[in-house]
């Protein structure tokens, strides 16, 4: 069987890399793939040609390589509707349509989601017009939360411990058009404080086969800012823990009934086929675990510590949620935690400079690294992101897999590198 996967990060390399597992999959096509991909067994990165578009290329690649399924990594192609496109050529595809990808790629859609089904999220308002916005914030006590409705690439949210931050995001979104289009619109909601947590899930919602089935996996934490203690500005993710050992049992549980459960119900009362992966960004709050945010995919960087934990074989999963199968589908995990701290070029989030040979040093048995920004060059690895690579390492307890992983990610070498070394012990408040 041969699978595609879509998309050049570090969780598309992790995809490719769990597929790549799987005894029935004879080859991984990554388009493009990334440096990482390009030296995985079974894996073969497929360009664009020059000029071609992403979503024309994946689907031309797809027919040409007769790919048996697709499973798409990132929001963009997701948003506008890769998964549809896919599917109407004839080709399975993990991965949701665009209309049900909207629970990410619209803000005001997903708000309004959770309203109509009752799942616990913050108190929220969507404003078209900046001055009756601007109205509202100044009923507000802060902090308050500006939201762009679109897709921004991690920019599009705004705490703003007070109401002069607050005006000034509304003013650079809606007026100035910081962000284009995806900051015309926005929400604004209150603040939540607490520990956050992932939940990423497989889900398998379809009129046609008459599905309703939602597989939550193990919870994971993402840790946002640069800098080791929390600190210093967002970025895509500097590493990732799962399982995340204060979520109990009782807030997963309230998780389920809270959140998972209503989502479910919600897609199925509206009749929005999603045959994909769905993320959960939740915050647990003093009243309770709270919906932040749906990502209509999995997560960067959870994957790269999610999947390594996953004992059931992740291409029959992809298989199960595509055909139908995915409420008789039996996920186990292996015991024990993953950690995974990312490694980045210097300067990242800010300007940064690429093309540094990376030397991965002696990576040892437990410990694997995904390659999100780098590609290969001469014969080895070059930097070519912000993001470079996460050391994933196992171990029985929490600690044991962070001692390996930043074992491992010493040993690493590239100008400029930087981790924070603290993935895992600090909660992402
Ligand atoms: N780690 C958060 C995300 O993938 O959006």
């Amino acid at each position: 069987m041969k699978a595609l996967v879509a998309g050049s990060g570090g969780r598309e390399h992790a995809i490719a890399w769990a597929l790549a597992k799987s005894p029935q999959v004879s080859q991984v096509v990554c388009v493009p793939g990334n440096g990482g991909t390009a030296g995985e067994p079974k894996c073969v990165n497929v360009p664009a040609r020059d000029g071609e578009d992403f979503d024309g290329a994946v689907c031309r690649i797809a027919r040409r390589e007769s790919c048996d399924f697709a499973v798409i990594g990132p929001e963009d192609p997701l948003a506008r509707g890769l998964a549809d496109r896919l599917r109407g050529e004839g080709i399975p595809v993990a991965g949701p349509g665009k209309d049900a990808a909207r629970l990410e790629s619209s803000k005001d859609f997903a708000k309004s989601f959770m309203a109509r089904h009752g799942v616990a999220s913050a108190r929220s308002r969507t404003f078209l017009s900046a001055s009756e916005a601007r109205s509202y914030v100044e009923t507000l006590a802060p902090p308050v939360v500006i939201k762009a409705d679109g897709l921004a690439a991690g920019k599009g949210v705004v705490v703003a411990p007070d109401k002069e931050t607050a005006l000034g995001a509304l003013t650079r979104f809606m007026e100035e058009g910081a962000l284009g289009d995806a900051g015309r619109k926005i929400l604004v909601e209150d603040f939540l404080s607490g520990p956050e947590y992932s939940v990423l899930a497989a889900v398998s919602v379809s009129r046609q086969k008459n599905t309703a089935s939602i597989l939550p996996f193990l919870p994971a934490r993402d840790h946002k800012r640069l800098l080791t203690g929390n600190r210093g500005p967002n970025t895509g993710g500097m590493g990732a823990v799962c399982p995340v050992p204060d979520v109990t049992e009782a807030a997963l549980e309230e998780f389920h009934r809270a959140i998972l459960q209503p989502t479910l119900g919600g897609l199925v009362a509206e009749g929005i086929d999603y045959e994909g992966f769905i993320f959960f960004g939740v915050i647990l709050t003093g009243g309770g675990s709270k919906l932040l945010e749906y990502n209509a995919r999995l997560g960067d960087p959870e994957t790269q510590a999610v999947l390594p934990l996953m004992e059931s074989d992740f291409a029959s999963l992809c298989l199960a949620l595509i055909g139908g199968g995915l409420g008789d589908f039996k996920l186990s995990w292996k015991k024990g935690a993953v950690c995974a701290p990312v490694a980045v070029s210097g300067g990242y989030p800010g300007a940064y400079k690429t093309g540094f040979p990376i030397d991965l040093g002696d990576v040892p048995g437990g410990a694997k690294i995904f390659v999100s920004g780098a590609r290969q060059q001469d014969g080895g690895l070059v930097t070519a992101g912000g993001r470079v690579l996460a050391a994933s390492a196992w171990g029985r307890e929490p600690e044991e897999a962070r001692e390996l992983a930043y074992r491992t990610l010493r040993g690493v070498r590239f100008k400029d590198l930087y981790f924070r070394t603290d993935i895992g012990t600090a909660p992402r408040v």
